[in-house]
């Protein structure tokens, strides 16, 4: 009726969809999950779930993530942070895998589930499993007061505020935000962090939500790409190192709300196959900013193109290099690599956004997606 209608466009603030609401929201979003925590300027750097558990944090032999969909994508990108950091072995596992595989688990072993509902069933089952092996359990979640912040031994939330599109978004760069400052807290108690890196890179951290304000700046172009592509049937997303996991998120978003087959994969893995799809119909989403691996992902970009690829790339303000090779180019501004995935991302969800929009999708509730999977 009319009232509900009313109420619903209150609660989207003007916004024409929760999920563009919530992709606007993200410079409030994760500047609210580092306040309180992080003060670079006194080298500060306190989360407060942690405190009685940073000895099993510090003396752990491994930590293994377990999460699903977009949480366990934030979860890869925790895997890079943390051995760079903190130079502690990682693994990332599907829930759903790992909680049917009779897995290798015990007391060294530091346990990290990440889940924007704190609701999701086969994290919570993976979470039992590994509780009931001994090893601690750590959570990293949105919703206070949900199932498995009540069954790990300690948690951090992301106070990201409600997420009521279906598509994840700013519950993915909360969840970075938490991890991150978890790798740089782990690092610099390990001493493998020395502090002047240490303090630089708490600074860059505290950085990023004025940096995602900027990277929204980019959605005039991104409709103007959308507009092109919108009725492609197949995408590629290509990126390396740390924004490998990006590639995998931009290629999901596409699938979940605008039903556009789309693949993520580390760019260099494309040789062993998806290069076999492309033609002059194939337009490949490549993540391109200035990092360490910068120079091998125009070599990539190259052969996509020598084969009349479509690209499309996000790259680093004042880029020239991927600009001359790329059909379009998406700027962003620069970031200390480890933190790229927050404010790279960002273009691709308001990609997915407006692309979903031109096609007439329901983006705030795709068909056949829930917004949290209490069943397995
Ligand atoms: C569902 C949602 C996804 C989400 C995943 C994990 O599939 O549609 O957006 O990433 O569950 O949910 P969680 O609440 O555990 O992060």
């Amino acid at each position: 009726n009319k009232l509900e209608m009313e109420l619903e466009a209150i609660e989207k603030g003007g916004y024409d969809h929760f999920m563009l609401k919530e992709i606007y929201e993200q410079p409030k979003s994760i500047a609210d999950c580092l306040r309180g925590r992080l003060d670079a300027k006194s080298g500060r750097l306190v989360l407060g779930g942690l405190r009685d558990y940073m000895n099993k944090f510090q003396n752990a032999e491994r930590i293994i993530i377990t999460a699903c969909g977009t949480s366990w994508h934030a979860g890869l990108v925790a895997e890079y942070l943390f051995e760079e950091f903190a130079r502690v072995p990682v693994e990332v596992e599907y829930a759903s895998e790992f909680r049917y595989r009779n897995p290798v688990v015990g007391e060294k072993d530091f346990i990290i589930a990440i889940s924007q509902s704190g609701e999701t069933a086969d994290t919570l089952a993976a979470i039992e499993l590994a509780k009931s092996k001994g090893a601690t359990i750590f959570g990293v979640c949105n919703v206070v007061g949900s199932s498995i912040p009540r069954t790990t031994h300690a948690g951090s939330y992301t106070h990201a505020g409600p997420e009521i599109g279906v598509a994840s978004t700013k519950a993915f760069t909360a969840q970075i935000s938490v991890l991150a400052m978890m790798a740089l807290k782990l690092g610099y108690q390990r001493g493998t962090l020395p502090e002047n890196k240490y303090i630089q890179l708490l600074h860059e951290l505290e950085a990023i939500p004025g940096k995602v304000e900027q990277a929204l700046k980019t959605n005039d172009a991104i409709k103007y790409i959308a507009e092109e592509y919108k009725d492609v049937r197949n995408a590629l997303y290509l990126g390396r190192g740390y924004n490998f996991p990006v590639a995998l998120e931009g290629a999901l978003k596409l699938k979940e709300i605008s039903y556009i087959h789309a693949e993520g994969y580390p760019a260099a893995e494309m040789k062993h196959g998806p290069i076999a799809l492309i033609d002059e119909e194939m337009p490949v989403f490549f993540i391109a900013t200035k990092d360490s691996s910068y120079e091998k992902v125009v070599s990539n970009i190259q052969e996509v193109k020598a084969r009349k690829g479509k690209v499309i790339a996000v790259v680093t303000e004042g880029d020239t290099q991927v600009k001359a090779l790329a059909d379009h180019v998406i700027e962003i501004p620069e970031t200390h690599e480890a933190f790229a995935p927050l404010v790279a991302v960002v273009p691709l969800q308001l990609l997915s956004y407006h692309i979903a929009v031109m096609r007439g999708c329901n983006v705030d509730q795709p068909r056949n997606l829930a917004k949290s999977v209490t069943v397995e």
